[in-house]
């Protein structure tokens, strides 16, 4: 088991790490003298799952829990969703001094998080995330918030939950599909990182173990610890927090282009990495040799992405209406090399279409190679 913290001052909380973490759900709930009501908010889909081996983590005197369950899918990041989840806790009295416990992937823990941030002007919350992707992103660092029919995340908070706990045991029975989707910010961290991480995603992918509990432990470890530090130095996102998009405005282009349907957001970034990389050696005349094992590991995880059909002029022009521009300037996060990201905002159109015509190319070539196709 081990712990990374992010330090934010007094809001500073822990991230555990490992297999069994459920169990300290109790311990990491703040201490009080009197009872603690815990309001416990489960995706539909890992209810049946862990609600048992929440409920008795959570039990003792010290906790009264009840529970609620979300639909999964994008839905329940609506406003509608959000009202039945006020409605929930106001019917109960909900005050300020009871906790909020969010047990899901990215959905869950966003509209949740709102709802925590909002209810009573704030509630104290904490997530246990039951993806890989939300394990090292969705739940790290405090977005929260729902979709407008206008576009997705456009109303939220920053609001930091007290804690996060990552138990490993979850990903045994994740797809190897749902792993792919987390595996794509892994390799995002690892451009962002470089040495040692580097080295690390190529062992695992060479292991060709994805449940690989020991390697998902390091991955996971490394990337929180890399996320939660970037957080602690830009919380509000004014500034180096915006390297966390490398590759995502290639993604997110991809993405709107397919209607958010076909490929899953961590897929789309695995695009975004190699575009981002593409268009990085255009920058950079030296960044090409220094960036060929990255590329190397983006393409071994694009052989697991399935294959399907990239409209490119649509992508490109989805990324015009990118929500991460800051007024009308386009902004990508390049790599001069491994470990060295910048935010630039000079990139003409013409090397962005290139770049992402290239990614395209080597997708269409080896894209879906090692792919199973259960679920979306
Ligand atoms: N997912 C990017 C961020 O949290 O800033």
């Amino acid at each position: 088991m081990t712990t990374v913290k992010v330090k934010l001052g007094i809001r500073s909380y822990p991230i555990i790490i490992g297999t069994g973490a459920v169990k300290r759900l109790a311990r990491a709930m703040p201490r009080r003298p009197s009872h603690i009501r815990c309001f416990t908010f489960f995706d539909a889909g890992v209810y049946p799952l862990y609600h048992t081996i929440v409920n008795r983590s959570l039990s003792g005197k010290r906790i009264q829990s009840s529970e609620f369950v979300l639909p999964s899918g994008e839905q329940s990041k609506s406003a509608e969703a959000a009202g039945a989840l006020y409605d929930f806790l106001l019917d109960q009295q909900v005050s300020r001094s009871d906790f909020i416990l969010a047990v899901g992937g990215g959905v869950v823990s966003d509209v949740v998080g709102y709802v925590a941030a909002t209810t009573m002007r704030g509630i104290h919350w904490g997530i246990l995330p039951t993806t890989l992707l939300s394990m090292v992103d969705a739940a790290i660092g405090g977005k929260t918030g729902i979709n407008h029919r206008s576009g997705k995340n456009l109303i939220g908070a920053f609001w930091q939950p007290r804690f996060v706990v990552c138990d490993l045991d979850f990903l045994r029975t994740l797809a190897q599909r749902d792993l792919v989707a987390g595996l794509g910010e892994i390799v995002k961290y690892a451009g962002l990182i470089g040495e040692p991480m580097l080295s690390l995603v190529q062992r695992y992918l060479e292991k060709g173990e994805l449940h690989d509990e020991n390697m998902l432990q390091s991955l996971v470890q490394k990337s929180a610890a890399f996320k939660g530090a970037i957080v602690a130095a830009d919380e509000h996102d004014n500034g180096r927090r915006a390297v966390l998009n490398l590759g995502h405005t290639f993604a997110h282009g991809v993405e709107h282009s397919m209607g958010y349907a076909e490929l899953r957001h961590g897929e789309a970034v695995v695009l975004g990495l190699l575009a981002a990389t593409e268009l990085s050696s255009r920058y950079w005349k030296s960044a090409a040799k220094y960036l060929v094992p990255y590329r190397r590991i983006i393409e071994q995880v694009m052989r697991f992405v399935p294959k399907t059909r990239i409209d490119i002029d649509k992508a490109l022009a989805a990324m015009s209406v990118d929500k991460k521009r800051v007024s009308q300037v386009q902004r990508f996060v390049l790599l001069s090399r491994p470990g060295s990201p910048h935010i630039i905002s000079d990139v003409s159109p013409n090397a962005a279409r290139k770049s992402l015509e290239a990614a395209l190319h080597t997708y269409e070539s080896i894209g879906g190679v090692n792919a199973t196709h259960s679920g979306r």
